[in-house]
């Protein structure tokens, strides 16, 4: 198991180019069962989510090679289509496999998703999605089995615009005879990604990044290579450190239109954020004022999973703010754990009232979850004296090597193995 030994207080500066969306590799890896050619992905990033979700294509017989930030994947001779309960626990997005198993072989069993703890997470959204292109679906014992050797198009209204649901229909449709459309489709760039994919490989999707996405069944497949875009909420989590710190830092090769809720919102602590050619820099030299009103929406809405990174940030700033949390029903659970290092708050419901202290002080915490962790870890940097944080783990499953982004910055964090 490892820590995050931390000395914090300092200023920040430097440079840091931002590592490869998680959220828009994994569902492209799954996308990947979908080519009877090989693929390569670039700019992919090296946590353990795309380990496990690795390892899952290689349970079904894919041939997959990762090397520094490069992965191929090669699924011409995939023809397993069950996916054991302890990988399919190993995270959330195991459940992107169903839609492209089904496409390719016609049938597919899996479990109920794991992932991390931030509330209720059911799948009937992904499961009326499919039913609805002629999916055959039986439950039991937290098993999912689904049969679909006769796909065909249909008009698929989700009650919500899920992430994981929009991908999971758009990946099954590809095969299903006639057009298929998503209406109220989550509107993500980590969906534009995996449409720009998609469309890659060989298949027809139109409207992704609108609420509405069409999908005409067919296509061959062919290789492609594919850029994994940036991920914004690593690069939202850097200009969060920033503010929090300090200092003068520029985070690169982002993409500045879809951290643009994020950086609205940072702005109105009076940092001073500018951007040039897929750079940002923030400049921060005093305490950060209050951010009045935070309230978290899908996509272009403030994400939710920079809920916990805002937290943090609020936590040292001049007043109050209040942090309106509308997609996950449990997802404050990192802040008794902010209170060690003297975060004053009140949670009720899904609402965060947080007054700002002027510094927090080293303790040691215990990260839960994911985003929660890399909350911990940035106030960590910020605050007065030592920190520890255990639950690395977590942190490693979405950052690749978040110790080291932000010792670039000049922030003093180890990792040791305990
Ligand atoms: C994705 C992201 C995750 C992010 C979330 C919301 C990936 C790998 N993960 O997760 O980082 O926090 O989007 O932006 O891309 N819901 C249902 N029924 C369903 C599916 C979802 O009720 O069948 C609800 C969920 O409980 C939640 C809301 O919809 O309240 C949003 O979930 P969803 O957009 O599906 O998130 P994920 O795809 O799991």
């Amino acid at each position: 198991m490892d820590v995050y030994k931390v000395d914090g207080g300092r200023r920040l500066s430097g440079e840091v180019s931002v590592q490869g969306a998680k959220n828009a590799i994994l569902p492209i890896l799954a996308a990947c069962i979908l080519s009877e050619k090989p693929v390569e992905l670039t700019n992919c990033p090296d946590i353990s989510d795309v380990d496990n979700m690795l390892s899952i294509l290689d349970c079904i017989g894919c041939r997959t090679q990762k090397f520094e930030d490069r992965v191929i994947v090669d699924a011409s001779d995939a023809n397993c289509c069950e996916i054991p309960q302890e990988l399919s626990k190993r995270l959330r997005s195991s459940f992107f496999v169903l839609g492209p198993m089904i496409a390719r072989f016609g049938k597919a069993s899996c479990w109920h998703p794991g992932g991390c703890e931030i509330g209720n997470r059911p799948i009937d959204l992904h499961i009326n999605g499919l039913k609805r292109i002629n999916v055959d679906i039986a439950e039991g014992f937290g098993q999912i089995k689904c049969r679909g050797d006769n796909l065909i198009g249909a008009d698929v209204h989700l009650d919500y615009p899920s992430v994981g649901a929009t991908e999971n229909i758009m990946m099954a449709a590809v095969r299903a005879e006639g057009v298929t459309v998503i209406y109220n489709a989550a509107r993500e760039p980590e969906i534009v990604d995996l449409q720009r994919f998609l469309n890659e490989i060989g298949f027809h999707v139109a409207g992704a990044g609108s609420s509405m996405i069409a999908i005409k069944g067919g296509g061959v497949t062919h290789e492609t290579t594919h850029r994994i875009i940036p991920d914004r909420i690593v690069t939202g989590t850097l200009l969060c450190a920033g503010v929090m710190c300090g200092g003068d830092i520029i985070v690169k090769e982002v993409e500045e239109n879809d951290v643009s809720a994020i950086v609205s919102k940072l702005s109105e602590t009076g940092c001073s954020i500018t951007s040039d050619h897929n750079s940002i820099r923030l400049r921060a030299n005093r305490r950060p004022g209050e951010i009045r009103l935070i309230e978290t929406s899908p996509y272009p809405g403030f994400p939710t999973d920079m809920q916990s990174l805002m937290f943090s940030t609020c936590s040292v700033a001049d007043g109050t703010s209040v942090i309106v949390e509308n997609v996950f029903d449990s997802r404050f659970k990192h802040v008794a754990e902010m209170a060690k290092m003297g975060a004053i708050y009140t949670i009720k419901d899904r609402i965060a009232v947080i007054r700002g202290v002027p510094k927090l002080t080293g303790a040691e915490v215990c990260a839960k979850e994911l985003r929660g962790g890399a909350a911990l870890t940035i106030a960590a940097i910020a605050a007065e004296g030592e920190s520890t944080i255990h639950g690395v783990e977590y942190i490693d499953r979405g950052y690749d090597k978040l110790e080291c982004m932000l010792r670039s910055f000049g922030a003093s964090i180890r990792r040791e193995t305990v």
